[in-house]
């Protein structure tokens, strides 16, 4: 008996993908949060998992040691000649809350209007396991010998920046070593327009903390007299972008590659994309885009500066007359090609210094970034995936850029020289990093097919 919750929709399901659908609820059911310390066993527990599951295979599979959480390593047996495919995913998942709006909990997966909720169900478990399971279906056809040499490296730190994987990825180059990379961690535009991503943003975070009086003040007996540290920290955030929208930082453009003209007609097709669906699906009244540019071209392919988060003062019940001592901001940046990460982070900087008002200090604590990434989806490999996808879900996939950012895949570029093939199957309304994420079981049994098309493809190049 599976250990899940099944409605109607699982009666249309055969024993096979009812097989496949427990395995992955297995997966789903390790709390593998790696932002979160007490979540560390369970993280590693995780990697054990998918190495017993990959070696059972017939694949060499190990859970590498790092100084946070394990990464998980396998690989086909060499047959000279063929293709080597690296897989790349991570077994992480983002924290939970807020927890009291999951419907069902989030690390008991169960099945509702043929979708699987849990977190992690799409990014990135759903995904990446629809990957093993396709090796594994392509191992049992063929006697154990695959079209193509297959790695499979998974980490568990994507979600908080994939520290440790950098600096592995350096030391076991050798190890892998592939001619390309294959990544279904990005968006689907809908279940019937597969989704081929050529590029993703890069990203640069900051916090900004405004100080003002050494301790929280009487607003009545020193307000008129001194600074508020929240206002101030208002104007220095009021000045970030002009009334067009841009990002008012000196130099913040400079660099930036226009967009094509094809990718401006192929991105005006893109289904759920205009800005009127875009509104929709988001709950707002309407888009507000830079000037000059659509909903879609503004998420592929420009750049933005975004508050995270702002705090200060009282937050409780009522009201507390107080000019508080400190007030902050936390900040990140999606970058386009064309921008460094860092210099970007020294411009804000500069920017956030000269717009301090009198009165108060400010503090500029730069964060994690990384670049963004792009490649020609027009290679021998990328139009072997745009074959494979279409094969796959009977429909021309729409090539689009990504709006988010895997920082690590423009670092495999760099280190191990190979393009990444992303496929990605994170349909609009999976509700990644929020309540009630899922991935419909349809597109997980899907996935696992455009997988096995896609390596015998990529074997045949
Ligand atoms: N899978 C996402 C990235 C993603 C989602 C790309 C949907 C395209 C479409 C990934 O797990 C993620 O959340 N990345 C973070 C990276 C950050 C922590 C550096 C992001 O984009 O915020
Ligand atoms: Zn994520």
């Amino acid at each position: 008996m599976p250990g899940f919750t099944v409605d109607f929709i699982m009666i249309s399901c055969s024993h096979t993908d009812m097989n496949r659908l427990d395995q992955l609820a297995t997966l789903l059911r390790f709390p593998s949060i790696s932002a979160q310390k007490e979540h560390a066993q369970d993280v590693s527990d995780c990697a054990d998992w998918l190495v017993a599951k990959l070696t059972g295979m017939g694949l060499e599979a190990k859970a590498c040691k790092t100084p946070r959480h394990p990464i998980v390593l396998a690989h086909s047996e060499k047959q000279e000649g063929k293709p080597t495919v690296l897989i790349y995913g991570h077994y992480d998942v983002q924290p939970v809350d807020p927890i009291e709006e999951w419907k069902s909990a989030p690390f008991e997966p169960e099945v509702r209007d043929g979708r699987i909720y849990a977190r992690g169900a799409t990014d990135n478990k759903g995904q990446l396991f629809a990957h093993i399971l396709g090796v594994e279906e392509l191992l049992k056809q063929n006697a154990g010998v695959l079209p193509v040499n297959v790695i499979f490296l998974l980490e568990g730190e994507e979600e908080i920046g994939s520290g440790s994987l950098s600096a592995f990825m350096k030391e076991h180059k050798d190890e892998l070593k592939c001619d390309v990379i294959v990544v279904s961690d990005t968006g689907m535009a809908a279940p019937d327009a597969p989704t081929f991503s050529y590029g993703l943003r890069g990203v640069a975070s900051a916090d900004i903390i405004v100080k003002g009086p050494s301790a929280d003040l009487h607003s009545g007996v020193f307000g008129g007299a001194i600074s508020n540290p929240i206002t101030s920290l208002a104007e220095i955030i009021a000045s970030f972008h002009d009334e067009e929208g841009k990002v008012a930082v000196r130099g913040f453009y400079d660099g930036v590659a226009p967009i094509a003209t094809w990718e401006r007609s192929m991105w005006a097709t893109v289904p759920g994309m205009s800005n009127d669906e875009l509104a929709a699906l988001t709950g707002v009244e309407c888009v507000t885009t830079e000037a000059g540019f659509t909903g879609a071209e503004c998420i592929f392919a420009r750049p933005t500066l975004e508050l995270n988060g702002i705090g200060g003062g009282y937050q409780g019940e009522g009201s507390k007359t107080i000019i508080p001592s400190s007030a902050f901001a936390k900040i990140s940046c999606r970058l386009v090609p064309g921008q460094n990460p860092e210099h970007i982070l020294e411009l804000v900087e500069e920017h956030v210094k000269r717009h301090c008002p009198k009165g108060v200090t400010v503090e500029f604590k730069p964060g994690h970034y990384g670049n963004a990434y792009i490649c020609d989806p027009n290679s021998t490999y990328g139009l072997a995936a745009q074959q494979a996808l279409e094969d796959a879900f009977g429909h021309k996939p729409v090539l689009v850029r990504e709006g988010g950012s895997i920082p690590i895949i423009e670092e495999m570029k760099r280190v191990l020289g190979a393009d990444a093939l992303m496929l990605g199957m994170c349909l609009p309304d999976a509700r990644i990093h929020s309540p009630n994420e899922n991935f419909p079981v349809d597109l997980f049994v899907k996935g696992i097919e455009m997988s096995q098309i896609l390596l015998r493809r990529l074997g045949q190049q």
